[in-house]
Order: structure tokens, then C-alpha cells, then sequence
């Protein structure tokens, strides 16, 4: 191993000084710490080695006039349902879907079955991604009463991005409800703690609402503000208790943003594209259980919270929370039909279209979907682009005005709550470390995918 890497290292030394690389893209808008810039990027060895590419020549190019490069996106929440549940969703698809979508890292959530609980779940994870991956990727480690105690050690191991606890039931067994046991998982660790903030008490005990109703439209009734807002509140307390860095998920009422952004110093904020794009009642009329998501798509007056939130900057990141279940299973009579929906392929061109129509900047979105997550959770060489950085590259056409169709989607799952909407904007290729892995709705090689590293897990001595 070590022998491979001195080859390796040698190998790139020579190439770096006879200035052959092996990816230029050339001619694009880049968009840098520097803000936009006309300029090259060079690749070699998975790394972005210089910016002008005067003087090398590369095994590929790619052309990228009319284009704006951004930094790889990174889905910092998506559900890939392997073990177990792969009738849903497979790594391989659901890292497919991604790079179609132009996202090149993706964290992978633990409510799959098995759930991922210990070191051995973590590696079956790591197991069967390697090599079928089209992405890089981490795993969070679930964190429940079983494994508690373990989870100082779990959450550093290679390849796990973290603890994430469901404080309400949502889809799967992984549940984490009790005052005690939350604070035996908030005291065991410190990375970053990743939370679905539902109250399961409250939940059970107005379940009888949907069920009396059997109607979508009651989803967020049942699942209402207060459910959010009291769970959020009860892990922030125990979060500042502990001295915790907390990341709150999906984040869905105004008044949980009302309340987050008095405690932006350790507690961070992720919203996801249907929070911002979808709303209720409209989208339960015209989408049914289609739309069913946990935390609910809510009113209109929520949505108008979450793009303030943005523009105010307490919102740190996007994530798809992609969610597969088929089409069969959504069939079923509500509340028994899953809750979730795709995301990962389409979080971009959704994104993008709020960016044409001046929702956001484009600035801003690279913010939440590529130095955001690398500031949070600490990647190691990724969310920028710059010279010694990972090669990972979004190009995206701004003025692209194309349709998101069941069709497009690479998701076993085969549907998305957007077929038939037309956006502008779109992803043209997708770059994973050097490799260009999508281009023009194609997949081109092998899946490339990694574990991506965190500064926090244990340390890789080759890596410096
Ligand atoms: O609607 C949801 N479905 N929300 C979640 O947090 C979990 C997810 C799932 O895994 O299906």
C-alpha cells in the first residue's frame, strides 16, 4: 500500500513537472474564493493543481465556454436504502442519480436494514460502495440506546460522517425518544450531531387526526408546528448542556428558524429544495402522498420563512433528503403510504431555476451546497475550488431551460415530485476527483466514488 502510494506520488511529480495533466477544463465562469473568474483548472492526481492552463497539455479536456464551474455539490443528506431495502434504492443508482444531477459527495442516512449501529454496519456500508459508487460518500452512524456508549469511537471512524438521531419516527426502526437516552447520545462524541427534530410523544398521540381524516392534506396537521418546534428546542437544550455541536435537519416552520437563529454559534441549519419549492395545500392536491414528506411541506407562509432564513444566513446548507419508496408503496391509503420522495438529481436544477429567478445567488447556493458542508462537518479537501483542493466540479449552463422528468431520474424509485416542471438551469458534467463521470445526461467510466475524509475521524497519515 505504502509502495503504491510512493509510486504514485512519483509518477505525479513527474507529470506535474513535464505539465501534463490529466483534465483541463477550459474557457468557463469559475466560480472561486475570488468570486466569478475566467479561468482554467487543471487536474491531476484527483487535485486541482493550478488555474491557468498555459503551458499543459492534459489527457482530456473539457470545454466549458458558456458554462459556470462551481465546486462539486455536496448532498449533505440523501437515503440510498441499501442494505435491505434495495426493491427502493441502491448506492449504486442513488450515486447515479447524483452525479446526473451534478453532485459529486453524498452523506448516506443509517435507517436502512440493518440499521447502521456499530463498526461492522458501517463497514458492510463501505463494502458494498466500493467500486459501484459514482460519487464520493460517507455514512452517518445511527445513534440510539444500543449503542450509546460506542458512539464517541463510532462517529471517528473512517468513512462516517457523523451521529444522526431521529427524535420522531419516521421511516425505519431508528427512533431515539427518551430524555435519558438523548442524553447518554449527546454526551458520548463530539462531532457535529445531526438531528431529524419531530416529537414523537406528541406525534403518536395526534396520529388519530390523519388516520380519522385518511387525507393527505392533513399530513401537516398531524405533524404539526408544535411537534418541530418542541423537539428542536428540547435537543438544543440538551446540545448546549453538553457543549454539542448540533446540525438540525430539514428544518421546516418559521418559528424554528425564529428560534435557530439564537443559537447559530453551535447549532447549525439545513433546509431541502421541496421545504423551499413545494406548499401546502397546493402540492397535496395536485400530488397527493406524492408529496408526503417528514418534516411536512407546509404553508406557503413556512416557505417565505425558509428563503428569508437563507438571505439572512442562518440557514448553513441544503440537503436533497432523498427518500425513495415506489410508486406502489405511495399508492397506499394515507397515513399509511411512506413518507419521502426523491431529490438527490434533481436538488440542483431545482436549485438552479430559484437562482434564475432571483430567489438566491448563485454565490449563495455554492454557500449551502459546497463551502457549507465542507465549514460544518470539515472536509478534508473539498468545498472550493482551489490549487490543492479535490477536483470536484459542477459545470451547470445558467441559461439551460430544460423539463425534470420521470423519465431522467436513475432512481429505482423512478419518480420525481417535479415531472413535467421546466427549469433553467441545468448540470452539463459532473467531475468526482479528476474523473469526469457525467456529461450531457450520460454517464461516461467507472464509477469512481470514495470515502470522503473528515478531519475529525481518524486520520490517514498519507493524507498530508
Ligand atoms: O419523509 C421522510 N422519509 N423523512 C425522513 O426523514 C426519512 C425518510 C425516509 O427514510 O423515507
Amino acid at each position: 500500500m505504502k509502495e503504491r502510494i510512493v509510486n504514485d506520488d512519483r509518477d505525479i511529480a513527474r507529470r506535474l513537472a513535464r505539465r501534463h495533466a490529466d483534465l483541463c477544463v477550459t474557457g468557463g465562469t469559475v466560480v472561486t474564493p475570488s468570486g466569478y473568474t475566467p479561468c482554467d483548472i487543471v487536474c491531476l492526481g484527483g487535485k486541482i493543481v493550478a488555474l491557468d492552463a498555459t503551458g499543459w497539455t492534459a489527457r482530456t479536456t473539457l470545454h466549458a465556454l458558456g458554462l459556470h464551474v462551481l465546486p462539486g455539490v455536496i448532498d449533505s443528506q440523501v437515503h440510498f436504502r441499501e442494505p435491505g431495502l434495495t426493491h427502493k434504492e441502491n448506492l449504486e443508482t442513488g450515486t447515479r442519480g447524483a452525479v446526473l444531477g451534478g453532485v459529486t459527495a453524498v452523506f448516506e442516512m443509517p435507517n436502512t436494514n440493518p440499521l447502521t449501529l456499530t463498526a461492522a454496519d458501517l463497514q458492510a456500508k463501505l463494502d458494498r460502495a466500493h467500486g459501484r459508487a459514482w460519487c464520493d460518500y460517507a455514512f452517518y452512524m445511527g445513534g440510539s440506546a444500543v449503542n450509546a456508549e460506542q458512539l464517541a469511537e463510532l462517529e471517528r471512524l473512517p468513512g462516517c460522517a457523523g451521529v444522526k438521531v431521529f427524535m420522531g419516527s419516521s421511516f425505519g426502526d431508528l427512533l431515539a425518544d427518551d430524555e435519558d437516552v438523548l442524553r447518554r447520545i449527546v454526551r458520548h462524541g463530539t462531532r457535529r450531531m445531526a438531528v431529524h427534530a419531530e416529537d414523537e410523544a406528541r406525534l403518536r398521540e395526534r396520529k388519530a387526526l390523519a388516520q380519522a381524516s385518511g387525507d393527505v392534506r392533513d399530513h401537516p396537521v398531524w405533524r404539526d408546528v408544535t411537534s418541530a418546534l418542541t423537539a428542536t428546542q428540547r435537543i438544543v437544550g440538551l446540545a448546549a448542556e453538553a457543549g454539542r455541536r448540533l446540525h438540525v435537519l430539514h428544518v421546516s416552520t418559521a418559528e424554528e428558524m425564529a428560534f435557530l437563529a439564537h443559537h447559530k454559534r453551535r447549532v447549525s441549519v439545513e433546509v431541502t429544495p421541496h421545504h423551499l419549492t413545494l406548499a401546502a395545500p397546493e402540492c397535496y392536491e395536485r400530488l397527493g402522498t406524492l408529496a408526503q414528506m417528514n418534516p411536512p411541506v407546509r404553508e406557503q407562509h413556512h416557505q417565505d420563512a425558509l428563503w428569508r432564513a437563507i438571505r439572512d444566513g442562518i440557514v448553513d446548507v441544503l440537503g436533497s433528503d432523498h427518500a425513495p419508496h415506489t410508486l406502489d408503496e405511495k399508492q397506499q391509503p394515507y397515513p399509511t403510504s411512506p413518507s419521502g420522495m426523491t431529490g438527490v438529481q434533481t436538488l440542483l436544477p431545482i436549485m438552479l431555476d430559484h437562482v434564475h429567478a432571483g430567489r438566491l445567488t448563485l454565490e449563495r447556493l455554492v454557500d449551502l451546497t459546497s463551502a457549507g458542508p465542507a465549514r460544518l462537518f470539515g472536509l478534508a479537501g473539498k468545498g472550493r475550488i482551489a490549487v490543492g483542493y479535490d477536483a470536484d466540479l459542477t459545470l451547470v449552463d445558467l441559461r439551460a431551460r430544460r423539463e425534470i422528468t420521470n423519465r431522467w431520474m436513475a432512481s429505482v424509485a423512478a419518480w420525481t415530485p417535479y415531472h413535467g416542471k421546466s427549469v433553467t438551469g441545468w448540470p452539463m458534467a459532473t467531475v468526482v476527483r479528476g474523473h469526469v463521470v457525467a456529461k450531457d445526461a450520460a454517464l461516461i467510466g467507472e464509477p469512481v466514488g470514495q470515502p470522503i475524509e473528515f478531519l475529525e475521524a481518524t486520520a490517514n497519515p498519507v493524507d498530508f
